[in-house]
């Protein structure tokens, strides 16, 4: 797919005035008076790998005052997780987390894609899904070459077929996440790509919920310019450091 477009054409009216409202982009754009928009929405969030990243995510979104949904494939090991996020948070399975979000966070070892991609695909159509996954040879095989070859944004649009897709937080250390988050002075930026723009809004109000600052890179094609082993890979630059080491010229 190509350009900022995708799915978000396909959406039903009543899709995209929701989707406005989660946004806060005003419902004037919908031909309401921007008197009547609506407040700015809590946000249902399934996330599919409450580790490292997912679980710091979950942490981050539900002092925001979203609702999440942490999952995994034995849900009863995320009791103390859930306890300790308190009553924003409850956990289910991978497909109960893809059922539960308006949102999905997937962020599992990158070879879990194209079976969560093929498993779930119905529970995750038309879902805006973060996809936070890095390809790791050694640890996720010869998918992960060639998803390294392509670029992320590509190989991953290709095993989450359905979805609005925004790669998102895989350029950054699950340990900076955590400690980076909400930080004092400029924030740290968090580079996103994804081809459809309504998914890229709801990512940078996450982005920015979490304590960072997003800046968009462009379509999913140029999330391998944020892939392993770039300048920019876990690198915490500020957005402006950022867009200066991709060559964006101005906020997007
Ligand atoms: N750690 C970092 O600093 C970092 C930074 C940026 C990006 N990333 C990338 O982000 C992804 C997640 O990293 P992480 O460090 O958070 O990993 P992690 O701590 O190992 O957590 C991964 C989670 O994925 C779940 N999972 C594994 N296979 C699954 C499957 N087939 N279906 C559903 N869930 C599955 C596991 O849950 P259950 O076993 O409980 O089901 C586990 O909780 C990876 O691709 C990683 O390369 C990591």
């Amino acid at each position: 797919m190509s350009g900022v477009t995708g799915h978000a054409r396909a959406l039903s009216a009543a899709a995209a005035v929701a989707l406005m409202a989660w946004t806060g982009a005003a419902a004037s754009a919908a031909g309401a008076a921007p008197a009547a928009a609506p407040a700015v929405a809590p946000l249902k969030i399934g996330i599919i790998g409450a580790g490292h990243i997912g679980g710091t995510l979950a942490s981050l979104w539900v002092k925001a005052g979203h609702e999440v949904l942490v999952s995994s494939r034995h849900p009863g090991q995320l009791e103390g997780l859930v306890r300790s996020l308190g009553p924003g948070a409850r956990a289910g399975t991978p497909r109960e987390a893809a059922l539960f979000g308006n949102v999905v966070l997937i962020s599992v070892p990158y070879g879990a894609l194209p079976q969560i991609g093929r498993d779930l695909k119905a529970e995750l159509s038309g879902k805006i899904v973060l996809d936070t996954g890095n390809p790791y040879p050694q640890r996720d095989g010869d998918m992960a070459v060639q998803a390294r070859r392509q670029g992320t944004g590509v190989s991953s649009a290709e095993f989450l077929p359905g979805v609005r897709l925004v790669r998102a937080f895989n350029a950054i250390n699950s340990g900076d996440l955590a400690s980076q988050a909400h930080r004092g002075g400029e924030r740290i930026a968090i580079p996103l790509a994804g081809d459809d723009s309504q998914a890229l809004e709801v990512a940078q109000r996450l982005v920015r919920d979490a304590g960072f600052e997003p800046v968009v890179v462009g379509p999913l094609a140029r999330a391998r310019e944020f892939d392993v082993g770039t300048a920019v890979y876990t690198r915490l630059m500020t957005a402006a450091q950022l867009r200066q080491a991709l060559g964006l010229k101005r906020a997007r």
